[in-house]
């Protein structure tokens, strides 16, 4: 059954207090919003359409950067999530299949209950709502069931003691034959508490044409929303206390794992050791066997397989780096590849440059790769040897297994095997530091008035 999926985010988000839309607060590293897209694609669907509020514009940028075919959708009245869900028909024309609802502020519906749903679908059910045992029912929509069959929801505001007091709850997910929704939600009115128009009314109106309306359960923690910075904090170590057990279980080793911070896509390979207090931005590969020492911070990295990262390492967006390659503490690398088993240790920025296999770059090296205007590349060959504090001015190449002088400030190429030293020769001139002691300490007692 093809599938399409409805993305509502028009909600002003006014708890978060925020000059930001809530939907591009970040978890994980990534916007909110983006959890419920990722979810939903693994339903592989036809069309995705993200239903945003007037003025939007920053969140539809963030959407078709994700995806770049996705459709948007603008609800200008906020008047209910029926009211929300139809502003999507006008993208669906002309697509025939389910269509799946998903809220942009609830991120960790899992793509496994989704499944579930179109399993009660595909079972005879015309609507599937996603619903949960409330360990505090609070406001949320109350499920009332008959049996397996669900009657109708009702609202918190709607509804009677007796309702009230059902624990079976809405985690506002809902799966539906698109057409047969879009229909329904034609039927649907706003005579009630809130004067909206209400997606759940559909379930009773479903019934009330002889269609069979179904509830798919999930663990409650799943259909937590975020409306507020507090619930943000809560999502957000939710999520990391899931990655953590997750790295865990698949074969990581974590000697604090609640010090170490996860995104939504960093992947990290058997037997990889993460020392305490290290962060994952988003975009990091670590391949096995690597070991990331403690207070590294890195992100869109790609770290090989045995190489030694830190401590108090930052890779930054670009860095690549080969198997068995080391980069030691204090070290920033920046878009920029380390050859297999080359060692940068100590104290060196390292940008915009490739690194041959095996070189060895001494302690204060840094890579000067911007002139105020434009960035330029460092090339070093395979066994270069730089030695400590050397300015590489780029662009320039030091060839293979070519030596520059500790202190050098490197303009020119340096061919394979060659020797650039650029630094001013040594002077050495007998007895006169203790002269110069001499004269100082004179100097000194004259200006306190002593003889
Ligand atoms: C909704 C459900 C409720 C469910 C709860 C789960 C309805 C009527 N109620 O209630 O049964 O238990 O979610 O969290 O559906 N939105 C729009 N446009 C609108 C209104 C809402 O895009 O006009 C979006 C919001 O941004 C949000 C989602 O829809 O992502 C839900 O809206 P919200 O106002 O939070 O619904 P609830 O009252 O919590
Ligand atoms: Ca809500």
């Amino acid at each position: 059954m093809p599938t399409a999926l409805i993305v509502l985010a028009a909600g002003q988000g006014t708890r978060m207090k925020s000059d930001t839309p809530k939907v591009l607060h970040e978890l994980a590293g990534i916007p909110l919003f983006a959890h419920a897209l990722a979810a939903g694609q693994a339903l592989t669907p036809e069309r995705t359409v993200l239903v945003v509020g007037p003025g939007a514009e920053r969140v539809t940028d963030a959407a078709i950067a994700i995806d770049p075919d996705i459709h948007i959708a603008v609800q200008a009245d906020r008047m209910g999530t029926a009211h929300a869900v139809a502003q999507a028909q006008g993208a669906l024309a002309g697509f025939s299949g389910d269509a799946v609802v998903l809220y942009g502020d609830t991120p960790f519906i899992r793509p496994e209950s989704l499944a579930a749903m179109q399993g009660a679908r595909a079972a005879g059910n015309a609507v599937v709502v996603l619903g949960f045992e409330a360990a505090d029912p609070g406001r949320y929509g109350r499920l009332v069931m008959q049996g397996a069959e669900l009657l109708r929801i009702v609202e918190f505001k709607d509804a009677s003691d007796e309702e009230r007091a059902i624990t079976l709850c809405n985690s506002g997910v809902i799966c539906a034959d698109a057409e047969t929704l879009f229909d329904l939600i034609g039927a649907v009115s706003n005579d009630n508490a809130s004067g909206e128009y209400y997606l759940t009314d559909i379930v009773g109106l479903a019934r009330a044409r002889g269609l069979r309306a179904a509830a798919v359960t999930c663990p409650e923690a799943e259909t937590l929303g975020v409306n507020s910075r507090a619930d943000l904090a809560a999502a957000e170590a939710q999520f990391q206390a899931r990655a953590r057990a997750d790295a865990l279980e698949a074969g990581v080793t974590l000697t604090a794992p609640e010090t170490v911070f996860f995104s939504a896509d960093t992947a990290l390979g058997r037997d990889v050791t993460v020392e305490p207090n290290v962060v994952f931005g988003p975009g990091v590969t670590v391949e096995t066997g690597a070991h990331i020492r403690a207070f590294s911070h890195l992100e869109g990295a790609h770290v090989g397989g045995g190489a030694v990262v830190g401590p108090f390492a930052r890779l930054r967006p670009g860095a690549e780096l080969s198997g068995d390659a080391k980069v030691g503490n204090f070290v920033e690398i920046k878009n920029a590849s380390i050859g297999p088993g080359a060692k940068v240790n100590h104290l060196t920025y390292i940008g915009d440059a490739d690194i041959g296999e095996a070189a060895n770059i001494g302690a204060g090296t840094v890579t000067c790769n911007y002139n105020g205007v434009e960035k330029f590349r460092t090339q070093i060959g395979a066994n270069a040897f730089i030695g400590s504090d050397t300015m590489l001015v780029a662009p320039v190449r030091i060839g293979a297994g070519a030596i520059t002088g500790s202190g050098s400030v490197i303009t020119r190429d340096v061919p394979d095997g060659a020797l650039a030293v650029a630094r001013a020769e040594q002077v050495v001139k007998p007895g006169v530091a203790a002269r110069l002691f001499e004269m100082y300490k004179k100097a000194k007692r004259t200006r306190r008035g002593g003889t």
